[in-house]
């Protein structure tokens, strides 16, 4: 029989030796090995797009921290990349798209067969698939629809997403129609993850609270639930966690054929458990910040765990870690988790 993977089994809410933990962005500059190899890469882009390499940093969270969970190293700007659009990371601003989409053209430029130009992205999995300790499993990932179209109006990071919101609101149409196309590229993409090997798959949805409720419904929401409901519906064995940030006043709302949710860290754990525990397990959602002290680390940890109390919950952040980290924090995290929900 083959060995189970204790992610995977809490992933569908089944009773396991301990709490699951991962980590998002597990993979980074905290890590002076991360460092090491996006050195011998040349840059981000260029360790993205290296298979050999970005399989390298892919497992070094898994060997370092004893994570139940490796996350894919790639990013979620990779697919408008592929559709077309020219990327470029600048140290210390974050990702810059060169042209942002504006006119009808732009949106009729875009390459559908994006899906097929990943192929770096699949190999990657193959390599670490082949490396991973059978009890760990591999998650792949997308960025929303909704978030990625974000990114290619604006061009890049934003405070007020004031192009954006221009276009839902006075072109609802435009912006309906690059939520299809990124919703059918993006399901392609994560199909071709599953077959490459992902054994489980987490959509961010970075943006998703720079929108208020029915718009955040009518041009986030429904695009990441049918892609979960389609994915689900051909393979029912793969777990898909969605983590939509900052959305904490619409759960009531929440519904959809996935099996994840991620808590994020604005979201307090009672409310996601109240109003979402019996119908999801629930992954998440540590402050951050917390890690950069050992008594935040204990409490943080502590006022969790009571909420969830050992079952249907996966250990994460509530948002990426941050690259000033102490990767010895970190380490002490993930152990103290491991320890603390160990049944006897
Ligand atoms: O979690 C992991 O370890 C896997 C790898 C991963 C990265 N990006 C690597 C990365 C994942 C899952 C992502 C997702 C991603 N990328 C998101 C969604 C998650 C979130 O944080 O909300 C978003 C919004 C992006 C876009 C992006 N990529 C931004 C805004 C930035 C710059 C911000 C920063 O932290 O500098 C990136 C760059 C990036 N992606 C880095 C890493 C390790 C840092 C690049 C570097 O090495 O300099």
């Amino acid at each position: 029989m083959a060995t189970k993977k204790i992610f995977i089994e809490a992933c569908f809410g089944r009773e396991t030796e301990y709490t699951p933990v991962w980590l998002m962005r597990q993979a980074g500059r905290y890590l002076s090995e991360y460092m090491a190899v996006r050195k011998k890469a040349g840059s981000f882009l260029d360790l993205c797009h290296n298979p050999e390499l970005s399989a390298e940093v892919t497992l070094q969270p898994v060997d370092i921290l004893g994570v139940d969970s490796a996350i894919l190293f790639s990013d979620i700007l990779v697919v408008p990349n592929e559709m077309g659009m020219e990327l470029n990371f600048l140290t210390g601003e974050g990702p810059q798209f060169s042209k942002p989409l504006q006119t009808d053209e732009d949106l009729e430029n875009l390459d559908m067969s994006a899906s097929q130009k990943l192929n770096y992205v699949y190999e990657t999995i193959k390599i670490v698939k082949n490396k991973l300790p059978e009890n760990k499993a591999l998650i792949g990932f997308a960025g929303s629809p909704w978030t990625l179209a974000t990114y290619m109006i604006e061009g890049e990071g934003t405070k007020t997403y004031s192009k954006v919101k221009k276009v839902i609101y006075q072109n609802p149409d435009y912006m309906h129609k690059l939520l299809n196309k990124l919703s059918i590229v993006v399901e392609e993409y994560l199909e071709n993850q599953i077959k490459a090997g992902a054994d489980a798959i987490q959509i961010f949805d970075s943006w998703a609270s720079a929108l208020e409720e029915s718009a955040y419904f009518e041009f986030s929401w429904n695009y990441m639930k049918k892609i979960s409901a389609n994915l689900k519906k051909k393979y029912p064995e793969i777990p898909i966690i969605l983590f939509p940030k900052g959305i904490g006043a619409y759960l009531d709302k929440i519904d959809g054929d996935f099996d994840v949710f991620g808590v994020d860290w604005g979201t307090p754990m009672r409310l996601a458990h109240e109003k979402l525990g019996d119908r999801y397990v629930l992954q998440g959602n540590l402050e951050p910040s917390r890690l950069y002290s050992r008594e935040a680390i204990d409490s943080g940890i502590d006022e969790i765990l009571k909420i969830t109390n050992g079952k249907r919950h996966i250990f994460n952040l509530g948002h990426g870690m941050l690259p000033d980290l102490d990767r010895e924090n970190v380490k002490y995290l993930v152990k103290l988790v491991q320890n603390k929900t160990r049944k006897k």
